[in-house]
């Protein structure tokens, strides 16, 4: 049964509404509904456990890296040595992007947001490897390369290009987190803040049926190219009810400002039933697993280059929810802890969802070849609440002189 429902325009229904034709009831949002099987990533929302591929979160953020995490996702098991260092030389061959991409950047609004940004210039890499092989294993394995190489370059680009300066080029002696901070803040990082970056890189590469990734495989049942189907991911991330939630809540902790007004906060919005940034899950009625460790990676960094004072905001925060909204299941998600580790890595708040957008293009491309092993275009449908028969009237005849 829907938690609650409204029709199309706007008022509340009561009790289950079912398709005429198929009798299937209708679950806004498509909650619980099946709507393919995977064999990417495990939830178990009422435990807090997460795995991919068989391998549970902490153990992967522990001990892999990023791109051996990306290798496994997208292929299914853990890479051997060789093909790890192969997986790790390609994509640093393929970090630079064309001038011709940077230069379309340059013309970019400088106050525009760097999702849009990001999804402009995803989409662009199509215009420049535009061949749709996609049943040849060869330009599944180069787009991927290309995608999960060029996607960081292009963040760390807007960055530097909305401020006039030229973007920084690669450096080939970086591994992937290293070289993106490189790039990004333009001195070469401590290895903690690139390690933490890096295993942050892993929370967020995938989550099964999220808003975006569903996107994704929507859009790869189309057979388009991967440059689209990313594309069209990075637009549906970018909302504020999905990863456009991590720059809310650093705003939302500096507005409670100290910990004595966390709980006063919580009430008003509670009363004023206005959502409570980086809380609430979907899938999750305990605390975010992603978030625990997210957690104690704010306490790493923190511990070796000082604290943030919007962390004790932040845990005075959890602590009142925990009474308020934990009865219903709402606790702490990803976003609720990122941000802070994003500050503490020196990236601007509005990259903070592009850093996730770079993270979660292993997931988007994982399932775009799992949604192509056994594609049926995505074609759900609707019931219908419009009205019927009606007669076209001419435009100068249409309002009655009361002008109702
Ligand atoms: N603060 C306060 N109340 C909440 C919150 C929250 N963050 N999240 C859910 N609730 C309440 C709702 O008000 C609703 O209460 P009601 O039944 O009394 O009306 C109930 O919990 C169910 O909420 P829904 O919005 O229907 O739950 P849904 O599963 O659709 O939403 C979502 C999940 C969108 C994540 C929601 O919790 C939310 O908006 N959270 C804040 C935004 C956020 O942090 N998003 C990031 C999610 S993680 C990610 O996408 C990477």
């Amino acid at each position: 049964m829907p938690r609650s429902c409204r029709d199309a325009v706007g008022q509340e229904q009561v009790g289950e509404i079912r398709h005429d034709r198929s009798g299937i009831s209708f679950r806004p949002g498509l909650e619980g509904v099946p709507v393919t099987q995977s064999a990417i990533c495990d939830i178990d929302g009422l435990q807090g456990r997460l795995a991919y591929r068989g391998y549970p979160i902490a153990e992967l953020s522990a001990h892999s890296s990023f791109l051996e995490t990306t290798y496994l996702l997208i292929w299914g098991d853990l890479p051997s040595p060789q093909q790890l260092r192969d997986f790790e030389a390609e994509v640093q061959m393929h970090r630079r992007v064309s001038f011709r991409v940077r230069d379309m950047m340059k013309c970019f609004p400088a106050s525009g947001h760097p999702m849009d940004a990001l999804q402009s210039s995803a989409a662009s890499l199509g215009l420049f490897y535009s061949r749709r092989a996609i049943d040849d294993p060869k330009y599944v394995y180069n787009a991927v390369v290309r995608l999960i190489a060029k996607i960081p370059t292009m963040v760390a680009a807007f960055k530097l290009i909305r401020k006039g300066q030229d973007p920084i080029q690669p450096r080939d002696d970086l591994a992937y987190s290293a070289n993106f901070l490189y790039m990004l803040t333009e001195r070469e990082p401590d290895p903690l803040a690139a390690r933490v970056l890096d295993r942050c890189l892993i929370l967020h590469a995938e989550h099964s049926l999220n808003a975006s990734t569903f996107s994704a495989r929507v859009t790869a049942s189309t057979l388009t190219d991967p440059y689209a189907v990313v594309a069209s991911a990075v637009g549906t991330l970018a909302g504020p009810l999905h990863g456009g939630a991590n720059e809310d809540v650093l705003a939302m902790l500096e507005e409670i400002g100290s910990p004595e007004h966390a709980g006063d906060y919580l009430d008003e919005a509670i009363a004023s039933k206005r959502k409570v940034m980086g809380f609430g899950h979907r899938e999750y009625r305990v605390k975010d697993p992603r978030a625990v460790i997210l957690q104690g990676l704010a306490e790493e960094l923190f511990a070796r280059f000082g604290t943030d004072e919007m962390y004790d905001v932040a845990k005075a925060l959890e602590q009142a929810a925990a009474t308020r909204l934990g009865p219903k299941g709402i606790y702490p998600n990803v976003d609720f802890y990122s941000g802070l580790v994003y500050r503490k890595l020196g990236i601007p708040r509005d990259l903070f969802t592009p850093v996730f957008a770079i993270s979660r293009v292993a997931g988007w491309l994982a399932h775009w070849r799992e949604q192509l092993g056994a594609n049926r275009i995505f074609r759900p449908s609707q019931i219908y609440t419009g009205p019927q028969n009606r007669t076209w009237i001419p435009s100068d005849e249409r309002f009655s002189s009361t002008g109702a």
